[in-house]
């Protein structure tokens, strides 16, 4: 299941911060050596200033209770600084925690800045060591802190590169405390920044890139990030991006719309964008909707259905586990799976004016009741326009149906490789068809 692995493609993109979590999940998931994944994290830590934690994981990786001096040396390095700079940034940071001051603030920078300066004594320089107290408590893991200084430094700084920057911080910072709502109002505002910036075309292409990865921690959390993440990857200059550098990203497109009821109008654009990448990018699930859309081979896409699910269950954005009453499920699988049936049947159907639920069900791969039950639900559920002949054991179609019957059995008539399944899917309808004149 490595070989599906995006961890490795998607790092460069995070910040290293972002990172541990994936490695967290890899390690529960042992799709690789747990040294390994051990020795990624002694790695990333090596240059944040998350020291205790490296000694940590240092012991545990070599069984020993003696961490390397350079570790300990490099904790009082970080000590020290932590209070130089924490003494540097007193003058604001006592200020800014000081409520009745802050209620001093307006919502004009220059009044702010003139009024510090004259009142308390706080000059440019004071906000400037802001900055780096709060970007070094970030590194030492404190993201709780970082984050309020950052949200109030970008109240104070005139400085648009630097501002900037904080924003990104403190959309880390969100993230890895999972505030998926402020995380996601911090996004948005990154997102505007981005688009009106006066940088080179490049330079947003990367940034968008970088954005359009953080986000997937959002999305796949918060409770309306399944619609959030189609609206953001489908606008033009964030799909330019993908489809320029970042490919792999159109797993995690692909899977918001097969479980996104809402956004089925967006699959037709889908899998236009998953054939012209077909030779850069695929996954099972990219293939999947090609084997259903693109060659309507039904075989092929139950086997890739099968991959799919240990895919997801693989997959750090798509894998989370849920606890439900004892039981541990992944219902982003759940979904996907129902969702995917779903697909298989519809295309089924448009192909079939009368079919035959034994063989529908093995399609499906459900017992011959489930399917039954499976089309009643959607029949009753009006979203299905046929009927059920439980004495033939068909799901006879409605008529709006024949047209496209037609046009893709005219449509996939040449194409030698698919041949053979058509065939005898038309047989089989055929014979069904004739047996219900018969009668
Ligand atoms: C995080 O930073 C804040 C602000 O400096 C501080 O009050 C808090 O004690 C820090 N938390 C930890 C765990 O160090
Ligand atoms: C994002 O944009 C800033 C300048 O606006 C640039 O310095 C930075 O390198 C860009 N990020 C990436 C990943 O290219
Ligand atoms: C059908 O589903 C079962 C689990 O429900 C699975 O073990 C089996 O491999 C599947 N068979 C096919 C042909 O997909």
């Amino acid at each position: 299941m490595a070989q599906y692995d995006l961890t490795l493609t998607i790092a460069p993109y995070l910040d290293r911060h972002l990172v541990f979590p994936l490695l967290e999940f890899l390690q529960e998931k042992q799709l690789y050596a747990d040294d390994q994944i051990l020795k990624a994290k002694i790695d990333l830590l090596a240059k944040t200033n998350m020291v205790d934690y490296a000694v940590d994981i240092y012991k545990s990786l070599y069984h020993t209770e003696y961490p390397l001096q350079e570790m300990l040396d490099r904790r009082t390095e970080v000590m020290e600084r932590l209070k130089y700079l924490e003494d540097l940034a007193a003058p604001l940071v006592s200020f800014l925690q000081n409520p009745s001051l802050v209620q001093e603030l307006r919502p004009d920078k220059q009044y702010n800045l003139q009024m510090l300066h004259d009142r308390f004594q706080i000059r440019t320089e004071h906000i400037e060591a802001l900055y780096q107290f709060a970007k070094f408590q970030f590194e030492c893991g404190n993201y709780s802190g970082a984050g309020d200084f950052l949200y109030q430094y970008r109240t104070l700084c005139t400085n648009v590169d630097r501002s900037f920057s904080a924003l990104w911080g403190k959309l880390a910072a969100e993230i890895l405390m999972q505030n998926w709502d402020v995380a996601v109002e911090e996004l948005n505002r990154l997102k505007e920044t981005i688009d009106s910036r006066p940088d080179s075309p490049l330079t947003q292409l990367k940034n968008r890139t970088w954005l359009m990865h953080w986000s997937l921690f959002i999305f796949f959390n918060h409770e309306n990030g399944r619609n959030g993440i189609i609206d953001l990857f489908f606008q033009d200059k964030y799909l330019n991006a993908i489809q320029t550098n970042a490919h792999h990203l159109l797993r995690y497109l692909a899977t918001s719309i097969i479980i996104n009821k809402r956004r089925r109008n967006m699959l037709k654009e889908l899998i236009k964008v998953i054939q012209q990448e077909h030779y850069t990018y695929k996954d099972p699930i990219t293939e999947f909707l090609e084997c259903l859309y693109v060659d309507y081979d039904f075989e092929g896409a139950q086997q890739k259905l099968r991959e799919c699910e240990e895919l997801i269950v693989n997959d750090f954005f798509l894998g989370k586990q849920v606890q439900e009453n004892g039981y541990v499920t992944v219902p982003l699988r759940d979904e996907f799976l129902e969702n995917a049936r779903l697909f298989i049947f519809e295309t089924y159907c448009r192909i079939h004016q009368c079919i035959d639920i034994g063989i529908l069900s093995q399609k499906l791969n459900m017992t011959y009741g489930e399917a039954e039950r499976w089309i009643v639900n959607l029949i009753r559920n009006a979203r299905l326009d046929a009927k059920i002949d439980s004495q033939m054991g068909t799901v006879v179609m409605g008529t709006q149906h024949s047209n496209v019957y037609e046009q893709i059995i005219e449509k996939t008539k040449q194409l030698a490789v698919r041949s053979y399944v058509l065939a005898n899917n038309v047989a089989a309808t055929s014979s069904t068809i004739q047996a219900s004149i018969a009668r």
